[in-house]
């Protein structure tokens, strides 16, 4: 996985695309972080997983090491440790030295967030905003590019506010590019930046898979088809399937964090491997809890990404009611988690 790490890419070539980014789980601010990527990494072993976005000056000038320090757990099979960056930014300056600053972390890929739609990241001038401004994304991608030589993908919405999705989002796509970026994964829908919380801005305006699946088409019949995957309310087999015909990548977000059983399931379907087995998984995060509290973390800031992993089960309220409540208790360890498990094994079998 070692790569040199001193050197940009060469040229505007692009680099080949992850097989793992056949499917994908999203960047999620507060979700995604080191511990659920864990847990999604066992759930999923070889998908593409993203980090929670991190804001070029955080890396800057912010506690790099706690920001950055993730989990690539087989350092033999670098295929199955596709962990993604996401950075914020809008100065290409700054987004190529925080790129240089987390070379040494082994991130497999960087992406940049041109769909965040909150006042926060408005005001800063990036996220959707960005949108607006193609020629600076493409600048931005420039930038990212020549600081490292793993590869550069941009997350981006179908537009903002009142623009013309038909023209304007391939302008910006073919604007972008002309940069040199690797891939761009596009949420289908657009971000209305005025009245809409960032929230609403993830169900109110509406999905339009046929504009990506279009834009996809147009791509492919001409010189420079860009691998692009597709993300926006995907949480069921049929319709990731068919995202699958019509693009390279389907990037799930609510529905893997919240089902996290559903994730197991279609990995294993698009990576044509049998699925995950709990009773390893759940061993697996028992042992993980036990290192990290002997590190300081507490057992809760691991056992809340996996509330929703026994969703539909008989038992699934008294899994989430231990690993949310009792897991608090400063004194719990890995052990809850073994516990949670079997007794919902047994409420299965006794239902059974
Ligand atoms: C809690 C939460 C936090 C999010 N944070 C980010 C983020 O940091 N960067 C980003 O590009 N998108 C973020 N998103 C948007 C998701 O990546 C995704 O585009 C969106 O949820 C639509 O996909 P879905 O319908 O599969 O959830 C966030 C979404 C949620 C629910």
């Amino acid at each position: 996985m070692t790569q040199d790490i001193t050197s940009s890419h060469p040229d505007k070539t692009r680099l080949p695309f992850a097989p793992a980014h056949r499917l994908s789980v999203a960047p999620m601010m507060d979700w995604t972080d080191r511990h659920c990527r864990y847990f999604h990494r066992l759930l999923a072993p070889k998908a593409a997983l993203y980090t929670e976005m991190v804001t070029a000056d955080a890396i800057r000038f912010g506690a790099r090491d706690r920001l950055l320090n993730g989990h690539h757990m087989d350092q033999d099979k670098p295929d199955d440790n596709a962990i993604i960056l996401q950075l914020g930014g809008a100065d290409p300056v700054a987004l190529a030295e925080a790129i240089a600053m987390a070379e040494s972390y082994d991130y497999a890929e960087y992406n940049l967030n041109v769909g965040c739609p909150s006042d926060r990241v408005q005001s800063g001038r990036f996220g959707a905003a960005l949108m607006a401004d193609p020629v600076l994304v493409g600048e931005l991608v420039s930038a990212m590019r020549s600081a490292t030589r793993r590869p550069v993908s941009v997350k981006c919405r179908l537009g903002i506010d009142d623009m013309d999705t038909e023209q304007t989002l391939d302008r910006f796509i073919d604007t972008i590019i002309e940069s040199g970026v690797d891939h761009m994964i596009i949420h289908a829908r657009k971000a209305w930046l005025n009245g809409l919380s960032p929230k609403e801005n993830r169900d109110i305006p509406p999905l339009d898979y046929d504009r990506v699946y279009g834009l996809k088409s147009r791509l492919a019949a001409g010189a420079d088809d860009i691998p692009i995957s597709i993300n926006g309310g995907f949480s069921d087999w049929h319709h990731i399937r068919m995202g699958l015909d019509h693009v390279d990548g389907v990037m799930i977000g609510r529905a893997a964090y919240q089902q996290p059983a559903k994730l197991a399931v279609w990995a294993a379907q698009v990576f044509d491997h049998e699925p995950v087995d709990g009773d390893t998984v759940m061993a697996a995060m028992a042992d993980y809890a036990d290192a990290e509290i002997a590190n300081g973390a507490r057992l809760i800031s691991i056992t809340r990404h996996m509330l929703g992993f026994a969703n539909g089960r008989k038992g699934a309220k008294r899994w989430r009611r231990t690993l949310s409540e009792d897991a608090r208790d400063p004194a719990s360890r890995g052990d809850l988690i073994r516990m949670a498990w079997d007794s919902l094994n047994q409420e299965h079998e006794e239902a059974a």
